[in-house]
């Protein structure tokens, strides 16, 4: 009781509350996934990583729905899939619904996950990002990641470069 209340005032105060993604929120997931990416993982990707694979780690942002206040559903805004391998911390996916971008929900789901993977003992970070996802690189940037590499003609639909990116944790 305490804790939820804790969670319901942070939540008031405008942060969002984090929750380990299960294949109830898929319906979601593939809602805010169609609508940020040219090629987006499906469904059954997604269900891989939330059942099958021992290294995926998958948390989900919530917050308050506009119309219906404090007392209603909270609304699920967010995503960040990311797999611990021994020391390896490797960015899978990530995105925020449109609707609610630039308010920091992608920072702080980013921070999340690098936090979980550095009490999971992982002591670097790699991502792959689309040479042209300037929000994206950014947020990177502002997180302490450098560009480490390019891999040429890496992604498809459209053909584009991948700008690889690490962090020491
Ligand atoms: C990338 C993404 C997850 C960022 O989420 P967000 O919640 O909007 O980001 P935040 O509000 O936490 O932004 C944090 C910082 O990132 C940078 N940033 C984010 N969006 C930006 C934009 N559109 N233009 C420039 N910088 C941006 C800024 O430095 C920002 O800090 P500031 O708002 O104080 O200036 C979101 O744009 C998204 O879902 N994009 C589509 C999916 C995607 O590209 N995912 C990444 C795949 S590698």
């Amino acid at each position: 009781m305490a804790s939820a209340h804790h969670h319901i005032l942070g939540h008031e105060l405008g942060s969002p509350i984090v929750s380990a993604g299960t294949v109830e929120h898929l319906d979601a997931i593939m809602g805010i996934e169609e609508s940020s990416f040219s090629a987006p993982w499906t469904r059954r990707m997604f269900e891989v990583e939330l059942t099958d694979n021992p290294f995926a780690r998958f948390l989900t942002a919530h917050i308050e729905n506009a119309d219906q206040g404090p007392k209603g559903p909270l609304d699920l805004v967010g995503y960040v899939c990311f797999w611990v391998v021994f020391e390896e911390l490797r960015m899978m996916n990530l995105a925020v619904a449109t609707h609610v971008r630039r308010r920091g929900i992608g920072r702080w789901l980013l921070q999340q996950a690098l936090t979980m993977g550095r009490e999971e003992g992982a002591r670097r970070a790699l991502l792959e990002v689309r040479a042209s996802n300037h929000p994206a690189v950014a947020l990177y940037e502002c997180a302490g990641f450098s560009r480490s590499g390019v891999r040429t003609k890496y992604y498809t639909k459209p053909v584009e470069d991948a700008v690889l990116m690490e962090l020491e944790l």
